[in-house]
């Protein structure tokens, strides 16, 4: 399995870090538009092998992709992140001609490869990847939902004072701090539904929580977070490179489920060698439906600016 992970920064670099450290993969290649910048930490990750007893074989370079032919899986996370106080719908701009540029690029020396896209405003950028490629839909996989249900069931551990993972939840819709759903009425301890622990009022602070979770890092750190990040694209990864069949929200492209089209959006999908393999259709209630509805239609707007 070789793996292409665009973007040497924060982001880029933690998840060739995770991936590294399960060894699953044979070949990681790091690639970054900053001269020498992929190369440094390439080498600085290489000399972590011997100690974290990894045979991951990680090179480094500047935005030469013939290096990347062949991959299997490619992840893009190159572009800009946001500063405290900016959504992540103000980066489109910036990164939507990154984006672009890039996965060009990618598909040209790996005709066949599954994309994970990060780089924000992730849903639009997952929609700009179908658009710009003649990918199969089930090879671009927008990677936010298993990071926000990452730190949905974080806060959910935190209100039952227990273990994480003795706790599951699930968050669906736009990776965006209002467009997010974290279906708490599905969220389990245990297989008992926390609704049974859990008052309505802390419930749903457990989910605007959820919903902040990246401003919130921002704030505190200046800049957007990288480590859950990191593991959660980690996770996708070898969901592939296994064949796990495992299941996560992503945001991919709808032809109808959930009653919306030509929309990326967080849906549960099963993840395995051939990328998406299944979308999985949860049954929503009225209320999780009309906000379902709601965040997409602000995906829409924000794909709009694609077209100008
Ligand atoms: P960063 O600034 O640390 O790293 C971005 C890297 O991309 C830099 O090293 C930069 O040189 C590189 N880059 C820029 N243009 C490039 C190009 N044309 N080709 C190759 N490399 C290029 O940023 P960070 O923190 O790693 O975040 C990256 C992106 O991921 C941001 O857009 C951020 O908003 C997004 N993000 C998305 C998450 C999600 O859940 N979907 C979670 C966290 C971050």
């Amino acid at each position: 399995m070789k793996v292409t992970v665009v973007g040497a920064g924060a982001v880029g670099a933690s998840c060739a870090e995770y991936i590294a450290i399960k060894d699953f993969a044979s070949e990681v290649v790091l690639i970054d538009i900053k001269e020498g910048f992929a190369e440094g930490k390439a080498m600085d990750l290489m000399q972590t092998a011997s100690l974290n007893g990894f045979d991951t074989r990680i090179t480094g370079v500047t935005n030469d992709y013939s290096k990347t032919a062949g991959s299997d899986v490619a992840v893009i996370t190159s572009g800009i992140p946001r500063k405290p106080g900016m959504t992540r719908e103000e980066l489109i701009g910036t990164n939507a001609n990154i984006v672009k540029s890039v996965v060009e690029q990618l598909v040209k020396y790996s005709p066949n490869v599954i994309v994970i896209v990060v780089s924000n405003p992730m849903d639009t950028m997952a929609y700009l990847v179908h658009k710009a490629t003649k990918l199969p839909k089930n090879h671009i996989i927008g990677m936010g939902g298993a990071l926000d249900s990452a730190r949905f069931k974080y806060r959910l551990a935190e209100a039952l004072n227990s273990p994480i993972s003795d706790v599951d939840g699930m968050v669906i819709a736009a990776h965006s701090d209002s467009g997010m759903l974290p279906l708490t009425r599905l969220a389990s301890y245990r297989g008992v539904p926390v609704t049974e622990f859990l008052s309505a009022d802390r419930l749903n602070q457990v989910a605007e929580d959820t919903k902040v979770g990246g401003a919130t890092l921002t704030k505190l750190l200046g800049t957007s977070a990288w480590y859950a990040p990191g593991a959660a694209v980690s996770a996708l990864v070898q969901a592939i490179a296994c064949d796990q069949k495992k299941l996560f929200p992503c945001s991919v492209l709808l032809e109808g489920e959930y009653g919306q089209k030509d929309v990326c959006v967080g849906v549960p999908v099963i993840i395995g060698r051939d990328g998406v393999e299944k979308i999985v259709e949860v049954k929503l209630n009225d209320a999780e439906k009309a906000k379902f509805a709601e965040s997409t239609e602000a995906v829409r707007e924000v794909n709009k600016a694609l077209a100008s």
